[in-house]
C-alpha cells in the first residue's frame, strides 16, 4: 500500500495530471512523448466498484482497461497502446506514458457503482513543429545590391502539420500569420520590408504545444558590404 501511494505520488509529479467532470468532455492538448493521467475522480475502490477504460480516435468504443472485483485487466486492443498503459488500483485513473500521436482521440471512463457515471477526456497529441526556414532566395541576396528604397520580401518557410501556424514577429508585435488545413503543403510566409533597417525579425512555426523560431535580420543576412 506505501508502495503503491509513493507511486501514485511519483505520478503526479512526472505527468501531467487532468480531471473531468461528469459528462463533459476534457479537452488536452499533448506532446508526444509526455506522460498523460486521466482522473475518475474516484477517492477509493470497493469491492462492488467496477470501472471500464474505454478508447477511440473517433468514438471511445473499446475497451483498453478495466478494475473489477479489485483486479485490474489491460488489454492488448489498441496497437502500442497497452505497454503505455497504467491503472492507479486505488481511484481507477489511467496512465498513458509516453504518448504517441496515434493515441489521440477519446477516453472513456465507465464507472459502476449503484449507479454508472462517465468522465471523457479528448487528447490531442501534437509532434514537434519543425524549425522555420529563412529562404536566402535571390530577393534576399538583392539586399546586397539594392540598399535603400528596395521593396523586398524574405521568405520563411515550415512544415505543416495538425494547427500548425507561421508567423513573423517584429519583437512582440506579430506582423503576418499564415496557416492551412492542407497539411501536404509547405507554410510559407513572405516578411515585407520596405527599408533596410536595424530590426530583427523572428519567424515562429507553433502549434497548441510546441514553437519554433528563426531569427532575420539584414545585419546577420545580409551584411552592408564594407570591402
Ligand atoms: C516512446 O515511444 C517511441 C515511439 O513508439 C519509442 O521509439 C521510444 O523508444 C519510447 N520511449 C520510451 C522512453 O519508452
Ligand atoms: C501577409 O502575408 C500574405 C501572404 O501570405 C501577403 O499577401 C500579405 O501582403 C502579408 N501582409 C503583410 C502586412 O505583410
Ligand atoms: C513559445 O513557447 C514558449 C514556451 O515554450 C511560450 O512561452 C511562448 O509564448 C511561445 N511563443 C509563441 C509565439 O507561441
Amino acid at each position: 500500500m506505501l508502495v503503491s501511494n509513493r507511486l501514485s505520488l511519483i505520478l503526479l509529479i512526472f505527468c501531467g495530471v487532468f480531471g473531468a467532470k461528469t459528462d463533459e468532455i476534457k479537452t488536452i492538448s499533448v506532446k508526444t512523448g509526455d506522460c498523460v493521467v486521466l482522473h475518475t475522480g474516484v477517492r477509493e475502490i470497493n469491492r462492488e466498484k467496477q470501472i471500464l477504460w474505454l478508447f477511440g480516435a473517433e468514438d471511445p468504443d473499446t475497451l483498453i482497461a478495466e478494475i473489477y472485483k479489485l483486479s485490474i485487466s489491460i488489454y492488448d486492443t489498441y496497437e502500442g497502446l497497452k505497454d503505455r498503459l497504467q491503472m492507479d488500483q486505488q481511484t481507477g485513473s489511467l496512465t498513458v506514458r509516453n504518448i504517441t500521436t496515434s493515441h489521440s482521440g477519446l477516453y472513456m471512463a465507465q464507472i459502476m457503482n449503484s449507479m454508472t457515471t462517465f468522465k471523457r477526456f479528448s487528447v490531442m497529441v501534437y509532434g514537434p513543429v519543425s524549425l522555420p526556414v529563412i529562404e536566402s532566395s535571390s530577393q534576399v541576396s538583392e539586399c546586397l545590391i539594392s540598399d535603400g528604397g528596395f521593396s523586398s520580401a524574405v521568405m520563411c518557410s515550415a512544415e505543416n502539420g495538425p494547427e500548425v501556424s507561421l508567423s513573423w514577429f517584429k519583437g512582440k508585435e506579430r506582423l503576418n500569420q499564415t496557416s492551412s488545413p492542407d497539411l501536404s503543403v509547405t507554410l510559407s510566409l513572405p516578411l515585407e520590408i520596405k527599408d533596410r533597417n536595424n530590426d530583427v525579425f523572428h519567424c515562429v512555426a507553433a502549434n497548441p504545444v510546441s514553437n519554433k523560431t528563426t531569427q532575420f535580420s539584414f545585419q546577420e543576412h545580409c551584411p552592408l558590404n564594407t570591402g
